[in-house]
């Protein structure tokens, strides 16, 4: 229902991110999934909510494929905040059929390898994680990319039927950046090697200065294609 995001939209209009987050807590109490890449923005969301002490589950979709500077933030967020980060993995059967048949490196010959990688390591275990949620918050920013630009800081999502919120919608990168640094929160460290957006380790590469944010995700393919199916 459209209206749901509405009606939320209303509820926190104007607040702050650290706001948003303890009122939708405690409006829809443990219904509540934050997914986490173990990005910057990611790190900020879960430094707000593990130290205000939210009933919100955070979550992250392992795919067998991540950088291992991201399982060292992992590492040292579980270290730093004494929190829960639930896990999602793949499922193993399709995993190996997949590796059987088509190789390790199967993305980079076509989109419809690529989708069905993604599909297999992210979307089949983001349903799992999803199951039973009312609202789905993430860290998507709207300088991330043009696409983003146009979508709304909450809105529904007719396929989990469920309401996302992204609190930092708004926040510009400098926002991200001084808040890590205030609150002495790990982050990864491919941020400062030229990394803004960080995926699967095969499919990211850094970028160059004043290249987009997310030049480095997917680069081999047309940019119109370069979502994996999590937020669309
Ligand atoms: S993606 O669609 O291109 O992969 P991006 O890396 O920009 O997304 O991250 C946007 C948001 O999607 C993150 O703030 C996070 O909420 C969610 N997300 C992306 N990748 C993962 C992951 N592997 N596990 C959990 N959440 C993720
Ligand atoms: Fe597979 Fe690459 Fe998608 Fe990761 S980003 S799930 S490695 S295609």
């Amino acid at each position: 229902m459209m209206n749901k995001a509405q009606e939320i939209k209303t509820l926190i209009n104007g607040l702050s991110p650290q706001q948003v987050l303890a009122l939708i807590a405690e409006t829809y109490k443990e219904n509540i999934v934050f997914s986490t890449s173990f990005g910057w923005e990611d790190q900020v969301l879960s430094q707000m909510i593990f130290s205000q002490n939210l009933p919100i589950k955070v979550f992250t979709l392992e795919t067998g494929r991540m950088f291992t500077e991201t399982y060292y933030v992992w590492s040292r967020t579980l270290e730093t905040y004494n929190k829960p980060i639930h896990a999602y993995f793949p499922d193993k059967v399709a995993v190996e059929n997949m590796l059987t048949q088509k190789g390790p490196s199967s993305f980079y010959q076509s989109v419809q390898n690529r989708k069905e990688c993604c599909g297999i390591r992210k979307i089949e275990p983001l349903n799992r994680a999803l199951q039973g949620a009312k609202i789905w918050i993430t860290g998507i920013r709207a300088q991330q990319s043009a696409n983003r630009e146009d979508m709304d800081w909450v809105e529904w999502d007719e396929a989990h039927q469920l309401v996302k919120i992204h609190p930092l919608f708004y926040w510009t990168l400098n926002d991200v950046k001084a808040y890590v640094a205030q609150h002495h929160i790990p982050y990864n460290p491919l941020h400062d090697k030229g990394f803004p957006s960080i995926g699967c380790q095969p499919c990211t590469r850094a970028v160059a200065e004043g290249e987009d944010f997310r030049a480095g995700r997917w680069w081999w393919e047309d940019a119109d294609k370069k979502e994996c199916g999590l937020h669309s």
